[in-house]
């Protein structure tokens, strides 16, 4: 694929996440069904599953031939070396109470490797996009990480898994941790736009456990291309299925990955 062609193929998930984010708004705060999943704190509502369905069929209906992963329905594999990865609403559980800050997450892999990636915030019409080689845009801007050149100088994101009723170590270990030792952490509920935050410069780094692939597809091609670092928490390449992720501005990732296990050794 070209850059072209990679540029058109944006241009049309963008617009599917756009057309998506309307139905989110007009559903924010008040969806007919929630239902629990993996645990009491992990939720879906009717919404999440009719956005899967809008991408997905805007999706196709241009690149009918790719495979398709979803939170929703599950994989649908194809023939071609092309797969979606969409989360159709991250941040399930600040919709169902109407707090504005959930998002979409389109990522697309070619062999395995991502070379698009997206995150649309419809609240603030936000519209972080990258395509590999390319750099990350917001709303057509270009964007970049930040330059605090230090842990104690940075704004750091997280979130609990949901599995964390009965499991809270090491999460609340390192929230403590990383309070104590930088400007301020975060849990503000979509993954999707920490990482989002983090090409933009407004956040300095993100770490979490227990994801999915379609929390971070998306953007960890926005990290990339902006600028920053993506690793697992031991500084090794990413696994999308192994669901832990550090992302940052490059300049306090070694301290990130450190900090991480002082903490771990120290509870
Ligand atoms: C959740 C959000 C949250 C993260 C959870 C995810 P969902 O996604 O990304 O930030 O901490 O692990 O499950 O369920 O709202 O799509
Ligand atoms: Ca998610
Ligand atoms: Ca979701």
């Amino acid at each position: 694929m070209t850059k072209n062609d990679l540029d058109q193929l944006s241009q049309i998930a963008q617009d599917a996440a756009k057309e998506a984010g309307v139905l989110l708004m007009k559903y924010s705060g008040k969806p007919a069904q929630v239902k629990t999943k993996a645990s009491a704190a992990d939720l879906v509502t009717e919404i999440d599953q009719a956005s899967e369905e809008m991408i997905r069929k805007a999706l196709d209906s241009h690149y009918p031939d790719f495979g398709f992963l979803g939170e929703e329905q599950g994989y649908v594999p194809s023939d071609t070396d092309y797969r979606w990865i969409v989360d159709p609403l991250d941040g399930t559980m600040n919709f169902v109470h109407g707090i504005p800050f959930f998002s979409i997450s389109i990522g697309l892999e070619y062999k395995g490797e991502l070379i698009m990636g997206l995150v649309y915030d419809p609240a603030l019409k936000e519209m972080f996009a990258a395509v590999k080689g390319g750099g990350t845009t917001l709303n057509g801007e270009r964007i970049q990480v930040s330059h605090t050149p230090t842990l104690d100088l940075s704004i750091l994101s997280t979130g609990f898994s949901s599995h964390f009723r009965t499991q809270d170590e090491p999460y609340l270990g390192w929230f403590v941790h990383f309070e104590r030792k930088c400007h301020a952490v975060r849990r503000m509920g979509s993954t999707a736009l920490y990482l989002a935050y983090v090409a933009a410069g407004r956040m300095d780094g993100f770490y979490e456990m227990d994801l999915k692939s379609w929390d971070i597809a998306g953007g960890i091609v926005l990290v990339n291309e902006a600028g920053g670092m993506i690793t697992n928490l031991n500084g090794g390449p990413v696994d999308l299925e192994d669901g832990e992720l550090i992302a940052s501005n490059g300049h306090i990732h070694a301290t990130l990955i450190s900090e991480l296990e002082a903490s771990r050794k120290s509870n």
